[in-house]
């Protein structure tokens, strides 16, 4: 169950918070590619980021304007982003390679191009998986070189440094040391910026207050405007997502483990509740009356006993999901598993048991998806051609 009104507000949340400041609250659109998802975010005002070529027509399929469009990526020809830098759309290069590319092209200037920064050695602490993409902030002013003469406007900074964090505090401390790095390229003939794109990175709403969240909203944005007088670009995906979608479940069975603990199979599989890094699946009673969407979610009415330990919620290839406490877990009882709207399925393979069957809700009332059994046997090569042959790559 897809909640798209939870999606807009999430959305709703993240533009309010920061008014006056001048943003471009956009979509990661890697975090789900349902449809109605992306009509929902484009219907609150946002817009959208993108990471491949096929996720810019996926964008433009749905109807985002190009200038609401942020490209990024890894490894592009400069053809394809001398045409999203021609169409409008706020392209951020990532590598001196990609510019390279992208100057040996035949150009329609004058163009507008950002750069990612590497935030490498900026600040103690972030994930090392990010550190890899982007340039290094010291061959920021030799990026910047290449476009003298060119006619091509360096208008935008972005760094992507995070992932589910609940507090605004690491963005803020990794804008202290990117702000004097983008202060000095601003000094660079070339350089007009217009807007720091701080990427994604923020918790599920489920884990962090509304409050919290718009306060570091804001501040990032704040911080940005006063230092800079440029606008924020944010790319959310789990932010606007994760708590947005749950899937209902059966427990097909409750088993003794060898510590002496129980597990519970659920009628699941981790191909749909994909180990991100960072997720916090949790299991609700079906019959919980209230979806607590705030911070401190209930433990659910699945747990009453509080002597009795945690339950581990497992899929039926025995993986785990979550633990916690669940006192009460029987056999055959439904339960929601919350909190896998960012990421499920996307990264992952199609099913190993077939697609569960959607359902949205939007204004408050709840409609069908279509069945994804048949795009899963087409995706598989189970689809046979009139006479009757796989129809592989036609
Ligand atoms: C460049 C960029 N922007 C935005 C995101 C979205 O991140 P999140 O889901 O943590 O908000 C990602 C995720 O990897 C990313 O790489």
């Amino acid at each position: 169950v897809v909640d798209l009104d939870r999606v807009r507000d999430g959305v709703s949340l993240a533009i309010r918070s920061v008014s006056p400041f001048p943003v471009l609250v956009t979509f990661a659109l890697k975090a789900s590619y349902l449809h109605p998802v992306l009509e929902a975010v484009r219907e609150e005002g946002a817009g959208v980021s993108v990471f491949s070529e096929l996720e810019l027509g996926l964008a433009r399929r749905a109807g985002f304007a190009d200038n609401s469009i942020v490209y990024n990526g890894c490894g592009r020809s400069g053809r394809e982003l001398a045409a999203a830098a021609a169409s409008g759309a706020t392209v951020n290069i990532e590598s001196l390679g990609e510019l390279a590319d992208l100057l040996r092209q035949d150009l329609r200037l004058p163009i507008e191009i950002g750069v990612r920064v590497n935030s490498r050695g900026l600040l103690d602490g972030a994930p090392e998986k990010y550190e890899v993409l982007g340039v290094p902030a010291d061959s920021l002013f030799e990026f910047a070189d290449l476009l003298i003469g060119r006619n091509i406007r360096l208008a935008g900074v972005s760094f992507h440094a995070f992932a589910n964090r609940r507090d605004g505090a690491g963005h803020l401390a990794l804008l202290q040391a990117i702000i004097p790095v983008v202060g000095r390229l601003s000094g660079h003939p070339v350089a007009d910026l217009q807007y720091v794109d701080v990427g994604g990175g923020f918790a599920s709403r489920m884990d962090i207050r509304d409050d919290d969240a718009a306060g570091f909203f804001r501040a990032i944005a704040g911080a940005l405007h006063g230092a800079l007088g440029v606008r924020t670009v944010f790319e959310l995906g789990r932010f606007l997502v994760a708590d947005a979608e749950d899937v209902v479940a059966r427990v097909l069975d409750v088993r003794e483990r060898s510590d002496g603990s129980r597990a519970a199979i659920l009628d699941v599989t981790t191909n749909y509740l994909i180990p991100a890094p960072g997720h916090d699946f949790r299991i609700v009673s079906c019959g919980t009356p209230e979806r607590e969407h705030d911070a401190g979610c209930p433990e659910s009415e699945l747990s009453g006993d509080a002597n009795v330990g945690p339950v581990v919620f497992v899929d039926r290839l025995g993986s785990e999901i979550c633990r916690q406490p669940a006192s009460r877990v029987t056999a055959g009882a439904n339960v929601l598993v919350r909190n896998l709207g960012a990421y499920a399925g996307v990264m992952k393979e199609m099913f190993v048991f077939g697609t569960p069957r959607q359902w949205f809700r939007k204004d408050g009332r709840l409609f069908p998806g279509v069945s994804q059994e048949i795009d899963f046997a087409a995706y598989h090569g189970w689809d046979t051609s009139e006479q009757g042959h796989p129809r592989l790559w036609t």
